[in-house]
């Protein structure tokens, strides 16, 4: 019988060439070649362990290694040359080195399928560019620690409902965002315990009849342990969900930084200065400076959320075990990794040279009677209710208004007017600094208790643990 098809897949079985538009729909070596190191890596383990067996010679093993490296060094130089009638990267590397080694090249795919391949380099993959991810982010991190350092005692408005609320110091709220950080970290690192489970082994779907030394080839790739068992090894996708899952919580993070960052370097607001080199002009109107950084990432966190739900959507029909659907979990998987990647690196770049405009933040709290809790706290102490204080100061603040005054700007027998419990130590709480040095307990906005924030998160900033 003819072979019709040569250089197919499984040509022998097929009777007909593949239609020319199928191969290249089919196909995804233009995306999947990305994780050609780690298919290489998975390879060089997978030879070892098959040596070790004796299902390969040790000049076999030898032969594979050295083609292997070869075309991982053909790879980096971008001098490989990646055929669409190969499909995908695996079967282009598996090509390649039987084109540079012959028969022993034919030999490494025993007792594996590109099933447990595929799901083994996309650990693989995944368990490294976290650790760039979490790299970026301690970056992040990093110069937040700095800057709220700078700023432990720099006063400005708290806001609750976008309204002027109660003051609080810019060090306190640049460490609101250290702290989601943390927990995006301590996401990112519980995933990992999930992704760094071995898949190589199960083959197609129900593990292999060779003798296989699992836990060698576990060892050697670094892996925890191998999976348990063999179709859900193949077709289990959740690491990839959760780890786009814990990807669109970093970029929602990063977009509620960047709103505030867009609102208060507007003139309206006008707390910040972001950077010239991070924003850019406009066409047509020769004064603007837009704050273009924040408001792409801000952008770019629907595509990851996007992302997450593409992935769900992919795996919620599949039956067990392989379909060649879960081809299109990569280039979602891809771009969330890309896309984490540059707005951290753009935000870590970015957050240490932001100027803080300390004179406006401080009247801006000044402005919105910022105060008006204390003064109805300091009227409880002094021993009334807290809903008849509640009223007092709802007095106070009208005249306030009318008069276009601050309460610390109100004179004392003005105050007493309203409760004769008022006293001239009502200034302590009245002015910005006061209010903010009596919230004083764990996690208040007190200096000192910024301050002390600070050295913790510094001292508990570890350096990353690279897989
Ligand atoms: N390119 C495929 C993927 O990304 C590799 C696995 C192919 N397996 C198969 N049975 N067709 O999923």
């Amino acid at each position: 019988m003819t072979n019709v098809n040569s250089g197919k897949l499984s040509s022998a079985r097929f009777a007909e060439a593949t239609n020319a538009f199928v191969e290249v729909f089919t196909a995804s070596v233009d995306f999947d070649q990305r994780m050609a190191h780690q298919d290489i890596q998975g390879s060089v383990a997978h030879a070892a362990m098959l040596c070790k067996i004796g299902v390969l010679t040790e000049q076999e093993r030898d032969d594979i290694n050295s083609g292997l490296a070869q075309i991982s060094g053909e790879i980096s130089r971008g001098e490989f040359a990646w055929s669409i009638k190969q499909e995908d990267v695996h079967m282009n590397i598996e090509a390649r080195l039987t084109d540079l080694i012959g028969i022993a090249g034919k030999k490494l795919h025993t007792g594996r399928s590109r099933n447990d391949q595929v799901a083994t380099d996309i650990r693989l993959y995944l368990r490294s560019e976290i650790n760039n991810i979490t790299g970026q982010l301690t970056r992040l991190q990093t110069a937040l620690l700095d800057l709220a350092e700078q700023h432990a005692d720099t006063i400005m408005p708290g806001f609750t409902h976008l309204q002027v609320a109660q003051p609080i110091t810019f060090g306190h709220h640049l460490m609101a965002w250290f702290e989601m950080l943390s927990r995006d970290q301590e996401r990112l690192q519980d995933c990992c315990k999930r992704i760094n489970i071995m898949p190589l082994g199960a083959a197609a779907l129900a593990g292999t009849s060779y003798p296989i030394d699992r836990q060698m080839t576990a060892d050697l790739l670094g892996f925890s342990r191998p999976s348990a068992n063999s179709l859900d090894s193949v077709s289990d996708r959740d690491f990839a969900i959760e780890f786009c899952a814990a990807g669109s919580l970093i970029m929602m993070h990063l977009s509620r930084f960047s709103e505030e960052l867009i609102l208060w370097s507007s003139a309206q607001f006008d707390f910040i200065e972001i950077p010239d080199a991070f924003c850019t002009g406009s066409s047509i109107m020769p004064q603007k400076k837009n704050p273009d950084v924040p408001e792409l990432v801000r952008g770019k966190s629907g595509r990851v959320t996007g992302h997450l739900i593409s992935l769900l959507m992919l795996m919620k029909s599949q039956p067990l075990a392989y379909n060649k659907d879960n081809q299109e979990d990569k280039e979602p998987l891809f771009d969330t990794v890309d896309t984490l990647i540059n707005c951290l690196r753009a935000y870590a770049d970015m957050v240490p040279h932001i100027s803080a405009k300390k004179g406006n933040m401080y009247n801006s709290a000044k402005r919105g009677f910022a105060t008006a809790t204390d003064l109805a706290d300091y009227l409880v102490r002094k021993g009334m209710a807290f809903r008849d204080a509640h009223e007092v100061v709802g007095l106070a603040v009208r005249l306030g208004i009318e008069s276009n005054r601050d309460l610390s700007e109100i004179s004392l027998p003005e105050l007493q007017q309203f409760s004769s419990l008022i006293s001239h130590d009502v200034f302590d709480v009245l002015t910005l600094e006061g209010s903010i040095a009596a919230r004083k307990h764990i996690g208040g906005t007190a200096p000192d208790i910024v301050k002390a924030a600070i050295l913790t998160a510094r001292q508990n900033l570890q350096p990353i643990q690279h897989l």
